[in-house]
């Protein structure tokens, strides 16, 4: 998250923070600055945000930007959350905005969110800093292929009793969560019952536990002469940040930008790990493709031995599986960005501080880039098959692009894959309950999808 979900952050925050305070003046300000792309801005102060609400609570929201992008065009004006707001769902416009971020367009985050993530955090912070906290993180998450994070991560996968120090922990962090899918209100903070006012305590505590580990590994250092004795393998994400840069990140640097990670990476995550199971548990084809493909692996390397990068290497139908959820449940919907400068694109102009909203959903559920685009289809991904190009044609974006690009986009997908080898090597299971997925405030299932769990019998693990 997006934080969670980034559509969340944003939809959600500026729905209530800004929404009824600003939309009187702003729709007073429509005056006409060039052509603006076509759209309509429905009811005053309240615009369309209504329609859209009620659509994203259902399975199928699509109608909502089907419906504009038939009457307008690809890219159209709509008045949501309280601010009027570019809708796009073109490919070409929206890798610009993607890789134009920094630049002509920027993303900005209402106070509300600020003071939940800290201001330190990746998703923060712009410019120069940003610029090297994002390469800091990409390098150190875009390999994940260090054969003692990928132990670490199958080790707190498969154990199944937190400790008490990050169980407390985890409780806490659950209320910080709930802070981002709370609908707020401004000053909301004053009032420490709400949802909101739970998460900014809830924050305190996390930030806490984190200061304390981040102050003890300053220690453990400082009496080790700064070298831990010990051979770089060890090192993780709070002892490299220590160290980068001569030591020139303080403390409180140190805290937000892990705070803000785990925020980031594991609503995403477990969204995702969730809308897997929905889907796979429906396609029982791909299910029994995907046990093919684990139990060969369980199979050739004997059962207690833990999976290496070979081996995570060696799930490409696993792939399929994960881009094809990411394609149709669409964890994040897209991003928020506002104009820096006037934008000139096709005969509009898109006038400087517009807020606009890139939709990966719209392009990700557009039967012109994917055929039957709203069927969940993983074959589509194998080999030789012309979307191996959908990358390249910037109509696939799951994890964003451009300077912001998800520094999680491969650690998502191993935590994903073994996961799923462990799933399906030990376990058959069936769905408890009926359920859905719904897209407002984030996308997710609505009772998370319960299963009743069975050892399989023939356990090759
Ligand atoms: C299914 C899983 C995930 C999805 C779909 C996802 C998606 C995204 C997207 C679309 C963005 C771009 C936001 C923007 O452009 O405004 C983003 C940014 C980010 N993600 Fe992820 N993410 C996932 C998992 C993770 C994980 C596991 C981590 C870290 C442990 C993570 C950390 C971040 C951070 C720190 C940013 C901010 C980057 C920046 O602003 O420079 N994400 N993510
Ligand atoms: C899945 O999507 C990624 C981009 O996120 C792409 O690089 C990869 O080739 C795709 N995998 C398959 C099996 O199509």
């Amino acid at each position: 998250m997006d934080a969670a979900a980034l559509l969340l952050l944003a939809l959600a925050t500026v729905a209530v923070a800004f929404g009824w305070l600003l939309a009187g003046p702003a729709a007073g300000r429509l005056k006409k600055r060039g052509r603006m792309p076509p759209g309509s801005m429905g009811l005053p102060l309240i615009g369309e945000s209504l329609r859209i609400i009620s659509a994203y609570k259902t399975p199928n929201p699509e109608p909502f930007i089907d419906e504009r992008v038939a009457r307008y065009g690809s890219v159209f004006t709509t008045h949501v959350f309280g601010e009027r707001t570019v809708f796009s769902v073109d490919p070409a416009f929206n890798r610009f905005l993607l890789s134009n971020e920094g630049r002509d367009v920027g993303c900005s985050y209402p106070s509300s969110i600020t003071t939940l993530l800290g201001k330190h955090s990746l998703l923060l912070s712009h410019g120069a800093e940003h610029k090297r906290l994002h390469s800091l993180t990409l390098t150190r998450l875009g390999r994940p292929a260090s054969p003692p994070l990928l132990a670490h991560i199958e080790r707190l996968l498969v154990s199944i009793e937190p400790g008490p120090w990050s169980e407390s922990l985890r409780r806490e962090y659950v209320k910080l969560i709930d802070g981002f899918f709370s609908i707020r209100f401004p000053f909301a903070h004053l009032l420490p019952f709400t949802t909101y006012g739970k998460a900014l305590k809830a924050r305190k505590t996390v930030a806490g536990a984190l200061r304390e580990v981040v102050r003890k590994r300053i220690e453990e250092i400082g009496e080790n002469g700064g070298t831990n004795g010990e051979d770089d393998r060890k090192k993780d994400m709070v002892e490299e940040l220590l160290g980068a840069e001569g030591g020139s990140f303080s403390e409180e640097e140190i805290v937000d930008f892990c705070l803000s990670l785990l925020i980031a990476g594991y609503e995403t995550t477990s969204t995702l790990m969730t809308a897997t199971i929905k889907f796979l548990t429906e396609t029982p084809a791909a299910l029994a493709e995907l046990k093919e493909e684990h139990d060969n692996i369980r199979g050739m390397k004997g059962k207690n031995q833990p999976l290496e990068w070979s081996d995570y290497k060696s799930m490409p139908f696993s792939q399929c599986i994960i881009n094809e959820t990411l394609r149709v449940a669409n964890i994040i919907s897209g991003v928020f960005r506002r104009a820096n400068t006037d934008l000139h694109y096709k005969d509009y102009i898109i006038p400087k501080g517009c807020k606009i909203f890139a939709s990966f959903r719209g392009m990700h559920l557009n039967d012109e880039h994917y055929e039957n685009a709203r069927t969940f289809d993983p074959w589509r991904w194998k080999i030789n098959n012309k979307l191996q190009n959908a990358v390249g044609a910037n109509i696939f974006t799951p994890f964003g692009g451009g300077p912001r690009l998800c520094p999680g986009y491969e650690l998502a997908r191993v935590v994903v894959c073994i996961f799923l080898h462990h799933l399906v090597t030990r376990f058959s299971w069936e769905a408890t309950e009926e359920d859905r997925l719904v897209f407002f405030p984030t996308t997710r299932t609505l009772k998370g999808f319960p299963i009743t769990l069975r050892q399989r019998p023939e356990s090759v693990a």
